[in-house]
Order: structure tokens, then C-alpha cells, then sequence
């Protein structure tokens, strides 16, 4: 109880994400853990928002001086239109996940490419003038593309089931960064000469699809000269394409870092405070292990 009332004080700030549905998100689970780790005082709730009240929504927030919102599904576009300025990750993207309060309105962002980036790094590999096969091209494929780009890869690679879908990223991603990118079919993965990081943003291996890789050819990793695959599911933990990628000795790391640092990243943007490698790293500790005894 002292714990209760020594927490939520007059003074303490309200901090939120909206979607639809939200109930499931795990981000109050870890912005409140941020919240104790490094003493500020906030809460951080889900609200449920319909898509016809968003507009409500944010005009409401900020009249009550709500500093900062997530947005989750499907509310990413929607908002775009609310606010009085977009950072450039989150305009190449087309979809924002963050509001800042400012004097003239909310400023968007998008912390999924700032938080795959945070994860490959701390993880000690470096994106940067190296070749990369990203695999995928919905969502999350396109937070990675532009992971990959803003990060200074020499190539990226994309491949797709559906290529045209690939072809249409690359060209979207083509017009803000001047980096080399191909498409391929998913079916002609082989063609691919080299690549160093493979990126998984698919959802093979997730759900229904859980035991499946994207990658089934098991020489691929040493053939293509593979030094770190990473993959964007967390559920389950280890998927097919990390076990096999493990086996052949290559370094892997699954998605829930990205979880974590894109929660991190809002929080440098809300309180204008860069998070140390160190304190990124406890929270990501702290966080997995709570997720994996209880989720
Ligand atoms: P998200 O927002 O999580 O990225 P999405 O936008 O639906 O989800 O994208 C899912 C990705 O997984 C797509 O790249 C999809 O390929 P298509 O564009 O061809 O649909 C890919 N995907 C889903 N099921 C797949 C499967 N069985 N085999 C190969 N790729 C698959």
C-alpha cells in the first residue's frame, strides 16, 4: 500500500498508448518498469480508442497535457494527419507509433527503426557497409528497410512471397535514402550472392506458422557468408530460423530487444535524455525475464 500512495502523487504525469484493441499490449508493463529503473514520475496506461474517436482522442490528450502517446494497430496512419510535424523515419515509413507533446500540437515519430537499430547494436554488430537480406515486406519489413538504410548497409536485399510488394518498398525506401536495393522472389532466395545480416520480418515462424523458417536450405548461412541473423518474432523465444542459423554458428537475436528499445526510444524522445547502453541493457534483462515467466 505505501508503495500505492508513494507512487501516483498530484505531480505525476500520465503517459499512454491508444489502439484496438490495446488490452494485450505489453508496453505498460515495460514503461512503468522504466518508470521505477529510473525514478521518473509518470504512469503509463492503454486506452482503447475506436477508429472514429481518434481524432477525439489526440485533441482530448492534448488539451489535458497528455507529454506523450503510443499508437499502436490500427491507428498509425490515422494520426498522421493530427499532428503538426513528422520526423523523417516516420514519414519514409508512412506510419507513426509515438507523439511528442510540443507548444504547436503533437510531433510523430516512428521508434520501431530506431529500436531494431538500438537492438543490433547493443547486441555488438554493426549494420553499417555491410549487405543485408531482409526478408518480408508489410510492416514491420518496412520499419527494418529503413533500419538498414539509415544505418549506412551497403546493400539491402529484399525478398518477398509476394515480390511486387518487395518492389513497391524498395522503391518507396529509394526515394529518401541513396542506397543499392534489389528485390527477389522469396521462391529464388538462392540467387542471392552474399549477404552478412539477414533480417526476418515475416511472420513465418509465428502463430500457426511456428516451426517454420523462411530460410529452409541449411547451407544457405555459410554459403552466403551469414554473420548475424535477426528475427522480429519473440514468440515463440528461439524460432526455427534462429535455431538452424545457432547451428551453423552464426550469432542470432530474436525481436523482443526491438520491443524493448522501441519503448526506450520514446522515452529519449519524451524526456529529451539519451538511455545508457547500461541501463538499456538492465531494463532488457529485467523485461525478458518477466515476460518469459509470465506471458
Ligand atoms: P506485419 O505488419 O507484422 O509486418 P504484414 O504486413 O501482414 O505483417 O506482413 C507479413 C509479411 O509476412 C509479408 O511480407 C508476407 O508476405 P506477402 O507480402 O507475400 O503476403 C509474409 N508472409 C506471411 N505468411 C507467409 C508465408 N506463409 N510465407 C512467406 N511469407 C509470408
Amino acid at each position: 500500500m505505501k508503495d500505492i500512495f508513494s507512487r501516483v502523487k498530484g505531480t505525476t504525469s500520465v503517459f499512454t498508448v491508444i489502439g484496438c484493441p490495446v488490452k494485450h499490449s505489453f508496453s505498460p508493463v515495460i514503461h512503468n518498469t522504466m518508470a521505477l529503473v529510473t525514478g521518473r514520475d509518470f504512469i503509463y496506461t492503454a486506452m482503447e480508442v475506436q477508429s472514429d474517436c481518434v481524432q477525439g482522442a489526440i485533441k482530448g490528450a492534448y488539451c489535458l497535457g497528455i507529454k506523450g502517446i503510443n499508437v499502436t494497430v490500427p491507428h498509425k496512419v490515422a494520426v498522421m494527419d493530427l499532428l503538426c510535424d513528422i520526423d523523417k523515419k516516420a514519414r519514409v515509413i508512412g506510419a507513426v507509433n509515438t507523439l511528442k507533446y510540443t507548444e504547436d500540437g503533437y510531433v510523430g515519430y516512428n521508434t520501431d527503426v530506431i529500436g531494431a537499430g538500438y537492438a543490433i547494436k547493443n547486441k555488438g554488430y554493426e549494420i553499417k557497409d555491410k549487405t543485408v537480406l531482409l526478408i518480408g515486406a508489410g510492416g514491420a519489413a518496412n520499419a527494418c528497410a529503413v533500419t538498414a538504410c539509415d544505418e549506412g548497409c551497403k546493400k539491402l536485399i529484399i525478398a518477398n512471397r509476394t515480390e511486387d510488394k518487395a518492389k513497391r518498398l524498395a522503391k518507396n525506401i529509394s526515394a529518401f535514402y541513396d542506397c543499392e536495393i534489389e528485390t527477389v522472389s522469396m521462391k529464388d532466395l538462392n540467387s542471392v550472392d552474399s549477404c552478412e545480416l539477414i533480417i526476418n520480418a515475416t511472420t513465418v515462424g509465428f502463430g500457426d506458422k511456428a516451426g517454420l523458417s523462411p530460410i529452409e536450405d541449411k547451407s544457405f548461412y555459410k554459403a552466403k557468408g551469414v554473420e548475424f541473423v535477426f528475427d522480429a518474432i519473440y514468440t515463440p523465444w528461439e524460432t526455427q530460423l534462429l535455431k538452424d542459423a545457432g547451428e551453423q554458428g552464426v550469432e542470432t537475436l530474436n525481436g523482443f530487444s526491438m520491443l524493448i528499445y522501441q519503448a526506450v526510444a520514446a522515452e529519449e524522445i519524451w524526456f529529451d535524455e539519451k538511455y545508457s547502453k547500461e541501463l538499456q541493457e538492465e531494463l532488457c534483462e529485467k523485461l525478458s525475464k518477466y515476460f518469459r515467466e509470465n506471458c
